[in-house]
Order: C-alpha cells, then structure tokens, then sequence
C-alpha cells in the first residue's frame, strides 16, 4: 500500500494545470449509454475512479477507447450485450448508480448493485429511484439489487425533488432525454456538473433547457446522435490547489481554473486573508498576512461545497480565532477530524458542527486517510506542519486527484510517495 511522506513549512510557489473534473466526467460516460453512437470525451482526468467507470461500462458491453494516455475517451455503447452492473464494481464506486437511468431509457432493462453505505454516510439512491418511477419505470429490490423495467419505454413526467441531489437529477435527466413526452425535474440540483452533462447531451441531440437553474425540462426524442465533449474544468481539485498556496503562504497560479464555479468557496478564502487574482491563464492564489477565521456551512452548489469542507477545514486549524464549520449535506464527513488533531489541531465535535480553534503550528505526524476528500486535507494539513508527516492510505487520493504528487513537488514541496 503506498505512503506520502512531507516535510512541511515550504511556502509553495508556482504553476498548476487543472484537470478535468471527475465528477463531470463520472456521468458524462455513462450518458454515451443513451445512443449507439460514439460519445468522444476530452480533458477527461486520469484517476481510478475513472478507471472503475471504464470497467463498468466494458461490463455492458460497452466498447471504451482510450486515447492519449487516457485524457481522451472513445466510448461506443453500439452494442449492450448485460442490463447488469454488478455488485463488485459498484461497491467500489456510488458514482455507478449512474448507469441505471441510461441504461433503463436505452434498453427497457437495468439491474444494478445497490451501492451501500460508505465512509461519508448512509448515501441512499432513493431519489434516483423515485425520479425513475415518475418516468414510469417499475422497480423490484432484492438480494441487493434494484431491477428497473419500461417495457414499453419511458415515459415524460413532473419529478419533485425534496433535496437537490447531484446524482438523481443526472439519473432523472439521461433517462428523461430517451422518454416519450416532456420531463420537468423540480429542485433540481444546479452544480456546473449538471450543465456539462446537459451541454454534452445537447450535443448529442437531446433537448434540455434550464440545466443550472432549479427547474430543468427534458423533451424526450427517440434517438439521440454521437458527440465529441470536453470535460469542464475540476472546481474541487482547483479549491485544493488554492488552499495549498494559502495554507503554506505561498503563490500559486492555477492554469484553467475559473473564479465562476467557486464563487462561495473563494469568497470564504478571501474573508480569510487570501489574495486572489484572475490572470490570463487561470487565477492566482497568495497569502501574505495571518489566515483569519471563517464560519462555513456547506450547501448544495452555489452554496459552499461540501467537497472542500475537509480541506477548508485544514487551512482554518492554523488561523487567527475560532472557526465554526457546518456539514449540512453528508452525516458523518468529519472522518479527517481525528486524523488532524494528530497533526496538532484543535477541533471540537457535536453533531453535525466542527469548531476549530486556530494553533500557531501543526506538527508532523503518522495520519491515515479515510475517505477522498479527507486525503487532501491531510496532505494540505502535512503541508503545512513542522517536521515529516507520514499520509497513509492514499488510494484514496488517486480516486480524485491525478498526479498531485508531481504538483505539489513542481511548486516546491518536499513530497515523497511510497509503498510500504
Ligand atoms: C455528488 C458528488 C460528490 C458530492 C455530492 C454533493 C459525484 C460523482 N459525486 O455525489 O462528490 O459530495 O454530489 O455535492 O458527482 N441523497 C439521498 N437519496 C438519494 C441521493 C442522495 O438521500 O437518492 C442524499 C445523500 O445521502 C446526501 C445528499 O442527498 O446526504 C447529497 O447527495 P447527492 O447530491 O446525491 O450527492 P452524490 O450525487 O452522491
């Protein structure tokens, strides 16, 4: 199992591409289920989690190409030769719930592993399901697995959504984009993900209007065509990056990073002291004076996301002054808590609420990561402590972030990975 070690206390300095961003691409894929065209993707990020999609949607019976060292996706979904997505590789991924509503709409059939619990909550799909049986689709559970059938297709109807759920909306509008008739998905969610679905399914021939408003509606067609997409760019891989120059008091220029898709996220930086700039290229991120507290509460996009929580979180256990940090969309996103007070942090717990009481200095230590984004905060924590600390368990950083080590060192970290 590989380590990354890091000696803290370097203010890092320098440029930093973004990639692009796995949750966009996470069901950009699964949508090239809806036509037996090619679906041509770009800008696609090269980390496990897109390897776990490209597994799957081989599973079906879909052709997937990859094209320069993978940053290019050629996916044929021309023939599917299995309705079922099995247990095996859906229990390393929720994100392949995805496949059901494209799968559904396309063939009149799914089954698919109920994805089950995970590290950051219960995480259920019943939104995902109630969006499909709206469409008129008939749904069995048993032994762990959701069978969905439309024997005669699906057809348009009004989905309400009582919370704004990312992944439901994605499901409700690729199996609404094949439906008979016109869908309105209401409180749906609006994260820019959603519109780069949308975009793409445009492309490809559906009609979908309202993507990043609360109301999208879906006039299915019969058929839809192939498409060439570029992934949008990774807001959260680029709010790491940002943190990493803040927490370090150094200056980072992010290469395709837009201030548009962060705005509470950056707003919250900047209250806290942190410089940023929009250049040419992308932003730039400094910080030349004390961090300064903030109160954060997470919330479905434009709110603050809770995505960046964790490493907000890190950058706050060394500010000036008592930050309190909401976690209003996941229970239990708090794993990195305990990992961090290791490195020195002072961070009380009730519920739902971190208070986090700004230390003069972290200080290296042995940590483990437990979930994705709980991983960064601890690199960004280490980055910032005096003396070594040992990251533990990074698998997790390969699911979201693509070769962060290599970042990080370019900008002049002293950062090592390693097996064990
Ligand atoms: C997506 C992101 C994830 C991000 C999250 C919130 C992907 C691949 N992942 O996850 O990184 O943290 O949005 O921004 O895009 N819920 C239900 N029933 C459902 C679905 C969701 O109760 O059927 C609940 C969840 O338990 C959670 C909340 O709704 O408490 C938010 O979930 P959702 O917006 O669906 O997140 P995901 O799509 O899973």
């Amino acid at each position: 199992m590989d380590s990354i070690s890091i000696v803290g206390e370097k203010a890092l300095h320098g440029r930093v591409g973004v990639a692009g961003a796995k949750n966009a691409c996470l069901a950009l894929m699964p949508a090239a289920l809806l036509s037996e065209h090619p679906l041509t993707l770009t800008n696609v990020p090269r980390l496990s989690d897109i390897g776990t999609m490209t597994r799957l949607m081989r599973s079906l019976g879909a052709e997937v190409s990859s094209i320069q060292e993978g940053k290019v996706l050629a996916i044929s979904a021309y023939r599917i030769s299995h309705s079922r997505a099995d247990y095996d590789i859906v229990r390393r991924m929720r994100a392949s719930i995805l496949v059901l509503g494209p799968l559904l709409a396309r063939t009149g059939k799914a089954i698919v592993s109920l994805p089950g619990g995970c590290a950051i909550g219960a995480r259920p799909v019943d939104l995902h399901l109630s969006a499909l049986e709206a469409l008129g689709a008939k749904l069995d559970l048993a032994e762990g697995y959701v069978t969905a059938v439309a024997n005669g297709g699906l057809n348009g109807a009004r989905i309400e959504f009582p919370f704004p759920s990312v992944g439901a909306t994605e499901t409700a509008i690729m199996a609404a984009s094949l439906a008979r008739g016109t869908t309105a998905i209401v409180n749906a969610a609006r994260e820019p993900e959603i519109v780069d679905l949308a975009n793409c399914l445009n492309k490809m021939g559906a009609k979908i209007s309202g993507a990043g408003r609360n109301v999208i509606e879906v006039e299915g067609t019969d058929s839809l065509n192939g498409a060439t997409h570029q992934v949008i760019a990774d807001r959260i891989e680029l709010g790491t990056y940002m943190i990493a120059s803040a927490i370090t008091g150094g200056e980072i220029e992010l290469v395709g990073g837009r201030r548009e898709f962060i705005g509470a996220f950056a707003e919250k930086l900047e209250q806290a002291g942190v410089e940023i700039a929009d250049t040419a290229d992308g932003i730039r991120v400094a910080r030349n004076s004390m961090i300064g507290a903030v109160d954060i509460e997470t919330a479905p996009y434009p709110g603050f996301p809770t995505d960046l929580q964790a490493q907000m979180m890190s950058m706050l256990t060394i500010a000036d002054g008592k930050s309190v940090l909401e976690e209003k969309i996941f229970e239990n996103r708090f794993m990195h808590v305990p990992e961090l007070a290791r490195l020195g942090a002072s961070i009380e717990l009730s519920g739902g609420t971190a208070t986090v009481t700004g230390v003069q200095k972290l200080k290296g230590a042995p940590v483990m990561a437990t979930d994705l984004r709980a991983s960064a905060s601890l690199i960004l924590a280490a980055l910032a402590a005096e003396g070594t600390s040992v990251v533990r368990r990074v698998y997790h950083l390969d699911r979201g972030y693509e070769q962060m080590v290599e970042k990080l060192s370019a900008c002049g970290a002293s950062i090592e990975r390693f097996s064990e």
